[in-house]
């Protein structure tokens, strides 16, 4: 039966990035003015190596860390079976968003100058330290269920020097709503932890109730599952969301009233590791 499973879903996976890249080249590149500006902002290589070669730095020591450590498990995990010990290199191998990916995610914040950052997946605090360095008075609250995962990340973050983030340890059931309550809205939301449909989309509606139109909510991998992506199907028809980016490894949202559209976006970063 897991076998089964875990083939069904390789095979999803392949006909879902080739509909993907199909969609991708027939829809062309014309696009509302506010997404082709955005795009154009996001996905072009212009970040001085001083914003992220030491956060790269800091990446490359903990691929090579081969330090075991106890795992809780939090969310829908991985297709594979979860081991409760885990090596700190696997991890920051496997876990954590790609450097294109960060980059985007910086240029996102910078783009639309957001202050208030929320992250749900701290994990080894790579993601993390990218939205901290935006370098305008943001904060960032990150949100971490396991408790070694945190201490680790703390650790990053002071070799850093990054002081503008708040870690909320536990699970983002309890710990999202208590710091939602505390902010008065939400410019950036990255939504990077427990993969399933029914929490994906429950994390997006406490989100969205606090974004303006000018907030931006970022959804990882919605296409880990066929779950995932309908939940992202879903939730582009939110009625204040306006527009979206899939870039097939994760999906951006605008609430914005000057984008219009649902653009899905080939980049060959998709392959850089
Ligand atoms: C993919 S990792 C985050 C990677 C990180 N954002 C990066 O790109 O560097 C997801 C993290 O979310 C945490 N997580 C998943 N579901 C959670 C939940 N319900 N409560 C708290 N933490 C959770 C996991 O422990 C894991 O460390």
């Amino acid at each position: 039966m897991f076998f089964v499973f875990k083939r069904n879903n390789f095979f999803w996976r392949i006909t879902s990035f080739l509909n993907f890249f199909i969609k991708s080249l027939s829809q062309g590149k014309s696009r509302n003015v506010f997404i082709k500006k955005m795009l154009g902002s996001i996905l072009k290589m212009d970040l001085k190596p001083g914003n992220y070669i030491k956060i790269e730095q800091v990446r490359n020591l903990l691929r090579g860390n081969p330090e075991l450590i106890e795992l809780e498990q939090f969310g829908a995990g991985s297709f594979n079976k979860n081991p409760k010990e885990v090596q700190v290199k696997d991890i920051a191998e496997q876990s954590l968003s790609k450097p294109w990916q960060c980059k985007i995610l910086f240029r996102l914040g910078r783009e639309t100058g957001a202050k208030t950052i929320i992250e749900l997946g701290t994990s080894l605090g790579i993601s993390t330290s990218y939205l901290a360095s935006l370098n305008h008075g943001s904060t960032v609250y990150t949100f971490e269920g396991s408790h070694v995962l945190t201490q680790y990340a703390r650790v990053v973050f002071n070799s850093l020097n990054l002081n503008n983030i708040e870690i909320s340890e536990g699970n983002f059931d309890t710990t999202l709503p208590e710091i939602l309550k505390k902010l008065p809205h939400v410019d950036f939301s990255f939504i990077d932890g427990n993969h399933t449909f029914e929490a994906t989309k429950k994390y997006f509606d406490w989100l969205v109730n606090k974004s303006s139109d000018h907030s931006v909510i970022v959804m990882d991998d919605i296409y880990w599952s066929k779950e995932m992506y309908r939940a992202w199907k879903e939730i582009i028809k939110h009625p204040k969301v306006k527009a979206s980016i899939n870039l097939y490894k994760f999906g951006i949202i605008f609430l914005n009233p000057k984008a219009a559209g649902h653009y899905k976006v080939f980049t060959k970063n998709l392959f850089d590791i």
